[in-house]
């Protein structure tokens, strides 16, 4: 395969707490469960899927990465998981607007980051996956990981404003596309929090699918409180509790988006 096949999707949703960070753990770990080889970017300085992922010590981080202290294959650190690595974010991370200033390329220091990285990998440890965990606001950060990705996989919590939130989402995505990175796409939105007990859940993925119709994964994440608990035990939920329905979701998740690419490719 060619080295063009890595492919980087950026976890985005400038709403906080829709389940970005941990969609991007779990799918992480169901995508290399099954043989992708991921890489996780932590572009959050709260660094939650870092901790999530058990990493404790963190000589290198992301922030060293976008200003040029370190290279991605200095910075990354393996997990407890095989396949899965990630560079681990540090609160140094909030400095990078006022540190990159008005430098120009500031929109693509991580893009270029990448690319390096893909030109030094031999074919046999190339990576598949890159998934960034996006902060949740559409900073330099953002911008940066938006500008350097293929797609954007959107996390949406099942809750009132939903649709509010993913209009806005989608027409930044698109003002992306013509101002930094004509490549972008979406690759799908997930549905996150379903909460089988509510009407309102239901509700918002019946609107959600109307409007936006294939973009919507068929899997939907249920509300399940082992994957709430299993960052605090440094854990993805698959290594924490395989059989509950986080992690099962999860799992369909992940072949989903593989099924997705697939067609990407063959178009
Ligand atoms: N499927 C889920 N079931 C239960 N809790 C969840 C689920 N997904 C996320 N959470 C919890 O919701 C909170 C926000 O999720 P997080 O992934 O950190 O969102 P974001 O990265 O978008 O801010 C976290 O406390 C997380 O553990
Ligand atoms: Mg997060």
């Amino acid at each position: 395969m060619s080295r063009a096949a890595t492919r980087v999707l950026a976890l985005a949703n400038q709403k906080g707490g829709v389940g970005k960070t941990t969609t991007a753990i779990n799918l992480g770990t169901a995508l290399a469960a099954v043989g992708e080889r991921v890489l996780i970017i932590d572009l959050d300085p709260q660094g939650n899927a870092s901790t999530g992922l058990g990493i404790e010590q963190r000589n290198r981080s992301t922030f060293d990465v976008l200003t040029g202290d370190a290279t991605i294959l200095e910075a990354k650190v393996a997990t407890h998981v095989p396949r899965l690595s990630i560079v681990p974010a540090t609160i140094d991370l909030m400095s990078f607007e006022r540190e990159a200033g008005n430098a120009s390329g500031k929109h693509y220091r991580f893009r270029d980051c990448l690319a390096e990285l893909t030109a030094s990998e031999s074919v046999d440890e190339r990576t598949t996956y890159v998934l960034i965990d996006c902060p949740p606001s559409l900073n330099l950060l953002t911008l940066n990981a938006l500008a350097a990705a293929d797609a954007c996989l959107c996390p949406c919590q099942c809750e009132f404003f939903a649709l509010e939130g993913l209009a806005q989402l989608l027409s930044t995505v698109e003002e992306i596309r013509v101002r930094l990175n004509p490549k972008l796409r979406i690759h799908g939105v997930v549905l996150t929090m379903y909460d089988q007990r509510t009407s309102l859940s239901d509700q918002v993925v019946e609107d959600v699918r109307a409007v936006l119709g294939e973009k919507v994964y068929t899997t939907v994440i249920p509300r399940n409180v082992r994957v709430a608990e299993s960052p605090s035990h440094g854990k993805p939920v698959l290594l924490y509790d395989y059989k509950c329905s986080g992690s099962q979701a999860y799992i369909q998740l992940a072949s989903e988006v593989i099924e997705r690419e697939r067609r990407i490719r063959a178009a």
